[in-house]
């Protein structure tokens, strides 16, 4: 029902409009709401969805539910103060990266409308992890904050241990937890460190330069484009080194997910066409992991059955993005309304007891 609020409003404005401008547009209007007395109470009351069932804890950290923004939105760390209000329990602000970088030129973000997918090439277009750390040290801490960084382009591989770590010097006080992406499509090189001898090298250098424990309990973010062995080999290395989770998954590049893939534009592939890849990595890593180590599920959430099949096939918690553009703010109230009426109806008390329980429900 509150979907089609947005559907009949911004949506055709903002679709309109190239996504980068809509974007720009829908900061705007969090901006100008935030200015208007009353107005972040009322957004707040139709947005978020409280249920002590859906309260849970990962890596050590409490959670007021499974369900927070991915990295990409808000990569800046303008938005992280709004995105509380708009019923997110967790912000993964970034990618952010050493060096303060532009980007891909524009345009550089494409809908692939009937699909709802988008493909993006951004490149990391970040003010740096400086300028980043000056923003969010000011600001008064709400929801968790998750710090994802990445590689500046012009960094050479052999120096990419050197560049996150300063990300992760810079930003760790002010973060929950941490993430080392090496699955974005778009910087050349970066999915490169999902291969086993640079895997160890990363961040088992980053390790190092911490004095042998990470700043924050420490995820690594993985692409959908890998081999089910190579998964389960990076999984045995992620136990063996120390992280605290794995986030599954980036964007794709196998065009063959949308339907004319001969004339889709170069970049990651997210969305609806994403959602079955992502939750079979899901899947596969939940099999091997089982309670020892957390999943975070990424990939083509575009509603409450969608989210649920990611907590069933093993994620202790879910992320959206492409979601949020097609389906609008309302889309965290209505998925958490979704996963507490199924947990109402299975007589479950509390959301971590239904993850990775997929065949029992279905059965
Ligand atoms: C425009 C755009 C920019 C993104 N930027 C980043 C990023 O900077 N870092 C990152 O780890 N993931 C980034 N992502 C990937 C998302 O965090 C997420 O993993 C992916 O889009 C799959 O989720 P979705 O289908 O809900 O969008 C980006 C995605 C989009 C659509």
């Amino acid at each position: 029902m509150r979907d089609w609020i947005y559907d009949l409003t911004l949506k055709p404005l903002f679709f309109k409009m190239s996504p980068e401008d809509a974007h720009s547009l829908s900061v705007g209007l969090l901006n100008l709401a935030n200015v208007m007395p009353g107005m972040y109470e009322i957004i707040h009351k139709f947005t978020t969805y409280k249920s002590t069932r859906l309260k849970t804890e990962v890596a050590g950290i409490q959670f007021d539910h499974p369900l927070g923004m991915a990295a990409g939105f808000d990569k800046s760390g303008d938005l992280y103060p709004f995105l509380k209000r708009l019923g997110f329990s967790h912000v993964e602000i970034g990618t952010v990266t050493g060096q303060e970088q532009e980007g891909n030129p524009k345009p550089r973000i494409f809908r692939y409308e009937k699909e709802e997918a988008l493909v993006n090439r951004m490149g990391f277009n970040n003010p740096g992890a400086e300028k980043v750390a000056q923003k969010i040290s000011k600001q008064k801490k709400s929801i968790v904050r998750g710090i994802n960084a990445g590689k500046t382009k012009v960094v050479l591989p052999e120096n990419a241990v050197e560049d996150y770590v300063k990300t992760f010097r810079l930003l760790s006080p002010y973060g929950d937890y941490g993430v080392i992406n090496i699955s974005s499509p778009n910087t050349p090189g970066l999915r490169g460190f999902q291969e086993k001898d640079s895997f160890l090298e990363l961040i088992g250098g980053i390790k190092k330069e911490f004095n042998g424990s990470f700043p924050l309990p420490m995820f690594v973010k993985l692409a959908p484009d890998l081999e089910e062995s190579a998964l389960l080999e990076l999984l045995d290395l992620v136990l063996d080194i120390g992280l605290s989770g794995v986030i599954l998954t980036n964007t794709t590049i196998n065009k063959t997910v949308l339907p004319y893939f001969d004339n889709v534009e170069t970049g990651g592939i997210s969305g609806r066409v994403l959602r079955e890849k992502s939750t079979r990595m899901v899947q596969v890593a939940y099999q091997k992991l089982g309670s020892r180590l957390p999943i975070i599920g990424v990939g083509g959430i575009m509603d409450g059955p969608s989210a649920l099949e990611k907590i069933l096939a093993g994620a202790e918690l879910i992320q959206i993005y492409t979601g949020y553009i097609y389906r609008g703010p309302f889309l965290p109230y209505t998925i958490l309304e979704y996963i507490d009426n199924f947990l109402k109806k299975e007589g479950v008390s509390s959301v971590r007891e239904i993850v990775g329980k997929g065949v029992e429900f279905r059965s």
